[in-house]
């Protein structure tokens, strides 16, 4: 038997008892009569005590261990002299008896304890070290209990757990591919599925009724803090049901990660509409943790001489609490902000409501106190606060200050990654113009349903972009955690669907006739949605980046550093794939 017992469970209580631990040697201190070692395996650290007086050939071994060492010991519990109260086994220690090197190890590139000194790259490069510190270790462990948590909550409600192909047909949707070619049919390609959308609806199809997996999707875009090329679904169907359902079962399985896991319990969540969501807070994820909320100020602003306002379609502002007091250098800085490229605002607009009551603004050339004064009831700013302004057209503008309200929530602290916001945001439009290609895209994807009552409308082009869809996010403090909509059953809904995309009968039986097939041999009303499982854990663990939930993930270029991948494969595969000619070109 390698071990007895792990580095993380024994106390006073085993006191006197002679165990064997196996374990990474994380640290020791020599301290001439004694040597100590910081013994770790998965479960915890359990020190060593080493004792020159008693055992001097042991200690002096002890003493030339490296770092990282693999080691077995056998030994007894004893009571420490001076106790660790910040680790469950911090009240004991083994005196060794016996010493096993079960293996050596090189001096590791960064140090392996809670807070490391290695860098970004360097801990991904020698991730399986990195994976070695309890922070890291303790994200996958959430991960895993959040897993088991959401099998055991859909198995109990007769969802059947499913796998579907990871070789599937590429389909021009959504992002884009990833390909993989065929070497058994040369010149064709495989996609890896951006998610398993259609095989999930042939399941539906096919009478299983409730469906989930836990599945892997691939997708080739640009990659952000909570975006990887690939990332984990909790992706679930159902048939027979309506959006209410849906939202019910979902938010059901939210409610029982947040009792489990945080030990949080929520009332119904909150629910928007999509144009509400843009409306008041520039975003179709708002973080509502925090109200600041979007204030239009047209009727009030035009008409003074102000030409920037008098011409913008839209004037539209947040009142930041307390604010007044900012200085000159503060407010330069958030037009700065606003005025990145990445926000894109032309300039800030401010006023201050000073504590004395008087109003201060970078535009009073053209505002009376009067004006100020209007401006400040309508955004309900008491004394003490500031009022941050933009204009022009209306979307981009609403980005734009969607932008700088999480900017202000952050530097006002409103932004705890303790306390939890989820909001459902329903309604969302069913097509979406892409000034680029000059044709609409399905804003979530092309088997979702429009809402019955606009259903009409697509007969009318004009009208195509008033459409509302029967698609629901589920959102929560700023992040589209779960993503989700009533499917087209019908076929000629479908059809008409694929006209409306800009698909010719023959392109639209050439991508999806399979499902078009399916759908004329009964398939029943059925909807679904998937969670983001990377970005779920990432909130649950309070971080920002959810590569520190993934065990390998990639960096920001799409690499994984560690073992060097993408990289060029051989002449003879190239040729073996009869893809040598294209790729050498
Ligand atoms: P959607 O495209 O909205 O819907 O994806 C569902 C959820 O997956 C997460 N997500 C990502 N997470 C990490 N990295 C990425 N690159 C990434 N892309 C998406 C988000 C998102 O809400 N088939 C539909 C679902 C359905 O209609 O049932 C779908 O894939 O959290």
């Amino acid at each position: 038997m390698y071990r007895t017992n792990t580095c993380g469970e024994l106390t006073l209580k085993n006191v006197g008892e002679r165990v064997t631990l196996c374990g990474w040697l994380q640290r020791s201190r020599d301290l001439g009569g004694m040597t100590f070692i910081d013994l770790r395996d998965r479960y915890g650290i359990t020190q060593l005590a080493f004792n020159m007086e008693t055992n001097s050939e042991l200690c002096e071994q002890a003493r030339k261990l490296g770092r990282e060492y693999v080691l077995q010991i056998t030994g007894r519990v004893i009571e420490r002299a001076s106790k660790n109260t910040k680790i469950p086994t911090g009240e004991i220690e083994i005196e060794v008896e016996e010493l096993n090197v079960l293996n050596e190890a090189k001096t590791p590139p960064f140090t392996i304890e809670d807070q490391s000194d290695g860098g970004d790259d360097l801990r991904m490069k020698y991730r399986y070290l990195d994976i070695r510190r309890a922070p890291v270790r303790r994200n996958l462990e959430l991960r895993h209990r959040m897993a088991m948590l959401v099998r055991n909550y859909l198995s109990d409600r007769d969802f059947l757990e499913i796998e579907t192909p990871m070789l599937i047909k590429s389909t021009p949707e959504g992002a884009r591919d990833f390909v993989v070619p065929s070497r058994m049919n040369p010149g064709e390609f495989y996609a890896l599925p951006q998610s398993p959308q259609q095989y999930k609806q042939l399941l539906m199809v096919a009478g299983m009724d409730r469906y989930f997996q836990i599945v892997r999707c691939f997708r080739d875009e640009d990659l952000r803090a909570d975006r990887q090329p690939e990332f984990t679904q909790i992706d679930c169907e159902m048939s027979f049901v309506e959006q209410e359902d849906v939202l019910e079962m979902f938010e059901g399985l939210a409610k029982h990660l947040f009792k489990e896991v945080k030990g949080l319990e929520f009332g119904k969540f909150p629910r928007m509409s999509w144009h509400d969501a843009m409306r008041r807070y520039g975003s179709d994820k708002p973080d509502i943790r925090f109200g600041m909320e979007f204030v239009e100020i047209n009727d009030i602003v035009k008409g003074k001489g102000f030409g920037l306002f008098d011409n913008a379609p839209l004037v539209v502002g947040i009142c930041a609490k307390g604010c007044a007091e900012y200085t000159r250098k503060q407010i330069d800085a958030l037009t700065d902000f606003v005025k990145r490229p990445q926000v894109g605002a032309g300039g800030l607009v401010w006023v201050k409501y000073n504590a004395d009551g008087s109003l201060k603004s970078s535009v009073d050339k053209f505002y009376s106190q009067e004006d100020l004064q209007h401006i400040a009831e309508a955004m309900g700013a008491d004394k003490g606060d500031l009022m941050l302004i933009l204009c022009g057209e209306a979307m981009k503008t609403r980005v734009q200050l969607c932008a700088l309200r999480l900017e202000m929530g952050n530097q006002l602290g409103l932004r705890n990654p303790d306390q939890y916001a989820p909001l459902w945001v329903v309604d969302f439009p069913l097509l979406e113009w892409d000034e680029e290609t000059q044709r609409y895209y399905a804003m979530h994807h092309p088997f979702t349903a429009p809402k019955p009552e606009d259903e009409a409308l697509l007969d009318d082009p004009s009208k195509w972009g008033d459409i509302r869809a029967n698609a629901y996010d589920i959102v929560m403090n700023g992040v589209e955690v779960g993503g989700g909509s009533i499917r087209i059953h019908d076929r000629t809904l479908q059809n008409k669907m694929f006209h409306t995309l800009g698909f010719s009968d023959e392109q639209a039986y050439q991508q999806f006739g399979f499902l078009m097939d399916a759908f004329s041999y009964g398939a029943p009303p059925h909807a679904g949605l998937a969670f983001g499982f990377d970005r779920l854990c990432s909130l649950f663990g309070g971080a920002d980046s959810i590569r520190d939930f993934i065990a390998f993930p990639k960096n920001n270029s799409g690499r994984d550093v560690m073992s060097g991948s993408p990289s060029p494969i051989s002449d003879a595969q190239l040729e073996e794939l009869q893809i040598a000619t294209t790729v050498k070109q």
